[in-house]
């Protein structure tokens, strides 16, 4: 990848890389705006506005961390805060499908450079054909989810899609699990991935499918049988002729000047509280179920779909959902430029009663009490895609997906990088 300085809006501060920190989760002092549960609306904008772009901001600062000058989907953040992208290949190859980010702006392939690109005839449960995404699990092992999907084409290729575990230290591969063909069916496309390390005898992966029937994969890690769930429900479909937004404008799929639209099934996804989040990317969707109902392959479809729990809309379109270990699961809702979160947990922090709900307190809020609040909203946060949470921080990439040709009238390519990545405090660890 290129590396060269780039520069930026004078009131974000450059984090230097800090090759390891000791996990601390109050505020940094050089730091001052650590209030994100604060509603701040008034940060930087006047209202009722007296310019035209006098849009308002919420939240604290952002902090950039890393510039791409390609387009990341996927994001995760090692113990040593150290960053991780994905270049999937889903609309023409990329060099480097997994990089590690040494740098603000440089980055070389992880774990090295020939398992980026499947050669022709190799066994496809080796190397990479088209990683998604790349996650930390709590034991600090990265993961890496293949949808095994080669660009331009429309099925996985044999023993493509797959997980992968890697050693963060060392780099070196760990164990591998091939999503078994017999699941490809209706063109199932991996496309993203959380681990829950205590659930089973070694952990479970949950993946969604983000085709156009859409459906989770659980996959257990101490035995790499594999379950295809919810296939081709509404809790996993995207809406019928979606129409979202972004940057104000209506956003189409286009083929030259003909119209149609996203189609994009079960995608962001995020594990809190013994229950698996999702969302349906074309659709303002989001749902829960408990992780126990996917995991059991004697309940049928008809059971599994009655467990699942429909809070209410979200608001927004997204592709990514995380968790912290204080009971919230953010949102990245890219129709707002912004990031979104739920209390699932009631905490001091929460100073609104809502429904029958006092303000504070602890334990578990019903679903049917949950609110969608605003973390933050920027004109930066330009399809926020991917997020982690790490020694108090949440990280996220971004990289103007609705701007790409797909989605644009004549099939122009509207992104411009660079294609930065961000950290705002929420002052929580990663759910475990
Ligand atoms: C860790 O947190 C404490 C307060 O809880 C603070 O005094 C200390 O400076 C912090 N250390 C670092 C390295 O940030
Ligand atoms: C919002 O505006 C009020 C009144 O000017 C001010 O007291 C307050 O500090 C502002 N809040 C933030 C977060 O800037
Ligand atoms: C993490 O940081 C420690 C302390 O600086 C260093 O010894 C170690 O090599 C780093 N690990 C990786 C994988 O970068
Ligand atoms: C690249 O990494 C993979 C996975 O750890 C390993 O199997 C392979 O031997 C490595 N290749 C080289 C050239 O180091
Ligand atoms: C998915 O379900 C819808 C609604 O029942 C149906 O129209 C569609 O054909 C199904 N798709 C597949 C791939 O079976
Ligand atoms: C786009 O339209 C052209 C011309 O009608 C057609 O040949 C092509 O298959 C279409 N592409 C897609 C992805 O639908
Ligand atoms: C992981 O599974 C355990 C055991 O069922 C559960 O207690 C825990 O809440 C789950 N973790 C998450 C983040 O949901």
């Amino acid at each position: 990848m290129r590396s060269k300085s780039l520069l930026l809006p004078p009131f974000l501060s450059l984090l230097p890389l800090v090759q390891s920190q000791p996990s601390n989760l109050s505020c940094p002092s050089n730091f001052q705006t650590c209030l994100p549960f604060v509603p701040s609306s008034n940060l930087s904008t006047p209202f009722p506005p007296t310019s035209p772009t006098d849009y308002g901001v919420i939240g604290p600062p952002l902090q950039a961390v890393h510039s791409s000058s390609s387009p990341p989907t996927g994001l995760a953040v090692d113990p040593n805060q150290t960053i991780y992208l994905t270049y999937p290949r889903n609309s023409g190859p990329t060099p480097y499908n997994v990089v590690i980010c040494p740098s603000f702006s440089t980055e070389q392939p992880w774990p090295n450079a020939s398992i980026q690109n499947c050669a022709p005839g190799q066994d496809a449960s080796t190397c990479f054909i088209n990683v998604q995404n790349v996650v930390l699990d709590a034991q600090n092992q990265l993961w890496v989810v293949d949808s095994g999907i080669p660009p331009g084409e429309k099925e996985a290729r044999e023993h493509g899609a797959k997980l992968m575990s890697f050693d963060w230290q060392t780099k070196a591969w760990k164990r591998t699990y091939v999503i078994p063909s017999a699941l490809y069916y209706d063109s199932m496309n991996a496309n993203d991935v959380r681990i829950n390390n205590t659930l089973g005898a070694n952990g479970w992966a949950f993946i969604t499918d983000e085709s156009a029937a859409g459906s989770l994969l659980a996959i257990d890690l101490a035995t790499g049988h594999a379950i295809r769930r919810l296939y081709n429900t509404t809790v996993t479909r995207p809406d019928d002729k979606y129409v979202g937004v972004y940057n104000g404008a209506p956003v189409y799929l286009w083929n030259g000047t003909r119209k149609s639209y996203a189609t994009t099934g079960a995608d962001g996804i995020a594990l809190q509280g013994g229950n698996v989040y999702w969302g349906v990317l074309a659709s303002r969707r989001w749902y829960s179920i408990p992780q126990a109902l996917l995991i059991d392959d004697t309940l049928t479809d008809e059971q599994v779909l009655a467990g699942v729990v429909f809070p209410s809309q979200i608001g927004s379109e997204q592709a990514g959902l995380t968790a912290d270990d204080k009971g919230r699961v953010y949102i990245c809702a890219s129709e707002h430029n912004a990031i979104f979160y739920v209390d699932t947990l009631a905490a001091p922090t929460i100073s609104e009663e809502v429904d029958a709900v006092a303000a504070g307190g602890s334990g578990v809020v019903a679903p049917e009490d949950f609110v969608v609040r605003t973390l933050v909203r920027s004109a930066l946060v330009q399809h926020a895609d991917s997020a982690a949470v790490w020694d108090g921080w949440l990280y996220f990439c971004t990289n103007q997906l609705e701007l790409a040709p797909a989605r644009q009238y004549g099939n122009v390519d509207a992104r411009r990088g660079p294609f930065v990545s961000y950290r705002v405090w929420v002052g929580a660890g990663p759910a475990v």
